[in-house]
């Protein structure tokens, strides 16, 4: 059983990557009905979270049936990040997740996310400081150095070890790739080999089935993985990735009409939580992943993209059954 402090995650954790406007609670919880088994919120910013920013709290939310989940919080000053972490504990999650990976301009720029990664003792410090602010686990996601030329990865993975993080995960990219390129699991393997490390080592980048899962536990002995941009709009791949890491065989894909369902659910649980518009707004980035490979969506999805009002989503819904 692998472990995130006391906090069980599974023999094989497979998980759901954090990502900003898409990992939110209602998807979270049907990630989970297919099987995902841990969640980590989307990233919250710890200067919003300590001024109590409506955002802020309403990316901590979490449903009970999501456990374990942590909230994953970012920054650049210590003292901030700490009061942030104490907040995000108040919110009941089972751990927390500091971000040491975003690549995005506009928090870099301001030094969190990624530009930890340019001064990697400040990293430890902050790493430390939030550990010693909280009595749940605290675990960090970060990438594999800044730029090809600095990749410190097996060393930050040692050093965060020390500093008290219990479970690290790594994307196989530098911060200069930002999402382009390969992910090198070579070097994520090598952080799993170093014999010092104790805790749990998850890998993450470009996993997209099944096979590629088992491919990646078994080349490179990560302690589970997470899968981020294949499960927009695509909950069930949490299914066929333990089916296929279980039994070697796949599960036939979804049809059309379950396709329908699913995403019924997600809208149906996405209104109370964010509203009407907001739900239309974002799940146009799910669309294209509900129905990949389905002959003759193509006019749909336009259809869906633009609908101005839920019940024309689901007009165009039903309609759609007839695919
Ligand atoms: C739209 C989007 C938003 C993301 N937001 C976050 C985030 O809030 N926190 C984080 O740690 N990583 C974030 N990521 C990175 C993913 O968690 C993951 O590391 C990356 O997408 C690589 O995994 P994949 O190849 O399975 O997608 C985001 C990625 C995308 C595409």
């Amino acid at each position: 059983m692998v472990k995130i402090g006391e906090v069980e995650a599974g023999e094989f954790p497979v998980i759901l990557a954090p990502m900003e406007d898409v990992t939110d609670s209602p998807f979270r919880s049907i990630c989970k009905d297919f099987g995902a088994d841990v969640l980590i919120t989307e990233f919250v910013a710890s200067e919003g979270l300590i001024r109590d920013a409506w955002k802020s709290r309403m990316k901590m939310q979490f449903e009970q049936g999501e456990r374990p989940v942590g909230i994953q919080i970012f920054g650049s000053n210590i003292d901030t990040m700490m009061k942030a972490a104490e907040a995000a504990e108040a919110a009941g999650p089972d751990f927390i997740d500091l971000n040491f990976g975003c690549p995005v301009r506009k928090i870099v720029m301001k030094g969190g996310g990624a530009a930890l990664l340019q001064d990697i003792p400040k990293m430890i410090a902050m790493a430390g400081a939030v550990v010693k602010s909280t009595r749940l686990p605290v675990t960090a996601k970060t990438r594999l150095g800044w730029d090809e030329n600095h990749i410190g990865i097996v060393g930050i993975a040692e050093q965060l070890q020390d500093a008290g993080i219990q479970a690290l995960s790594i994307h196989g990219r530098t911060r200069s790739q930002l999402y382009g390129g390969k992910a090198d699991w070579t070097r994520i393997g090598h952080v799993k080999s170093n014999p010092r490390m104790q805790i749990p080592v998850f890998g993450n980048g470009d996993i997209t089935s099944g096979p590629g899962a088992k491919e990646m536990k078994e080349r490179y002995g990560v302690d589970g993985i997470l899968i981020g941009r294949a499960a927009v709009g695509n909950p069930w791949i949490f299914a066929e990735v333990k089916c296929f890491l279980e039994n070697g065989s796949l599960p036939s894909p979804p049809s059309v009409s379950e396709r329908i369902k699913i995403l019924r659910l997600q809208l149906a649980k996405s209104v109370p939580y964010k509203g009407e518009r907001a739900t239309l707004f974002e799940m146009r980035k799910m669309y294209s992943g509900y129905f990949k490979g389905i002959q003759g969506f193509k006019p749909y999805r336009m259809r869906l993209v633009n609908a101005a009002s839920l019940e024309e989503v689901d007009s165009i819904l039903t309609e759609m059954h007839y695919l």
